[in-house]
């Protein structure tokens, strides 16, 4: 990191981070899940404590060493992580969606795990849509000049398909990572780029996930500090 990022830039803010994956449970014993692991949710909370933020992480399903001097909250499913964002989000100067939600969730819920019953072909799922978090959150703004932050990975037509998603979203920024094709960057050497509402866009060179947290801190604590 550099030397900026040591200033106690957040020093009074309240900032709430999701993290990791969430899992939308089957039966007991099953559930639809994704890979998300939660390291980048869990860096942006360790450089927000450096910077001197109090910050509350909520961590869907990972398997990572709590950080020090985090509020920590764990949740499973999006409808659970929901309720938590929502109430630590109450009195936060900034929230950051980096958990990958699951966007749909079984219709039906077994109390029992499901049997196999003989011969017979399985059951179809049926899904049902979760709520959106991100877009949840940008309409409330719990506290007036409230930042809301969200990540996106897109495969085509990055900058486009990022710039429509977060006008749909509402939120202020949205960390946009290029998944495959790698020409429409044009660099071969941005992993990342932070859309903001307000039309910038600001590269992140690929890097440590701790560089891209900080940059997005940087960005934020701009935008705390100027409202
Ligand atoms: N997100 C959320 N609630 C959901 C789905 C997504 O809060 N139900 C948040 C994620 O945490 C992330 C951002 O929205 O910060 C973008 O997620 P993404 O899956 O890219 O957006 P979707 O609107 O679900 O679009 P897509 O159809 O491309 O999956
Ligand atoms: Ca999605």
């Amino acid at each position: 990191r550099g030397p900026a990022a040591t200033v106690p830039d957040l020093a009074g803010r309240h900032v709430v981070v999701s993290a990791g994956g969430t899992r939308e449970p089957l039966d007991p014993v099953r559930f639809l899940g994704n890979r998300s692991s939660g390291k980048q949710g869990y860096a942006l909370a360790r450089t927000a404590a450096a910077r001197g933020a109090r910050v509350t992480l909520l961590a869907a399903n990972t398997d990572l060493p709590d950080p020090a001097g985090v509020d920590l909250v764990r949740v499973g499913t999006a409808v659970q992580l929901r309720e938590a964002v929502l109430k630590a989000a109450a009195d936060a100067d900034a929230v950051v969606m980096a958990a990958a939600v699951a966007d749909f969730r079984p219709v039906d819920y077994a109390t029992g795990k499901i049997k196999k019953q003989g011969d017979r072909e399985p059951d179809p799922v049926r899904l049902t849509r979760n709520p959106d978090i991100l877009a949840e959150i940008s309409a409330t703004r719990a506290r007036p000049g409230q930042l809301v932050a969200g990540f996106a990975a897109e495969t085509d037509d990055v900058l486009a398909n990022g710039r429509a998603k977060l006008a749909r979203k509402g939120c202020d920024l949205l960390v946009v990572n290029e998944v495959g094709e790698r020409k429409t960057f044009g660099s071969a050497e941005n992993e990342a780029v932070v859309l903001a509402a307000d039309g910038t866009e600001t590269p992140v060179p690929y890097g440590p996930k701790e560089a891209l947290a900080d940059t997005l801190w940087d960005l934020v604590a701009r935008r705390l500090d100027a409202g």
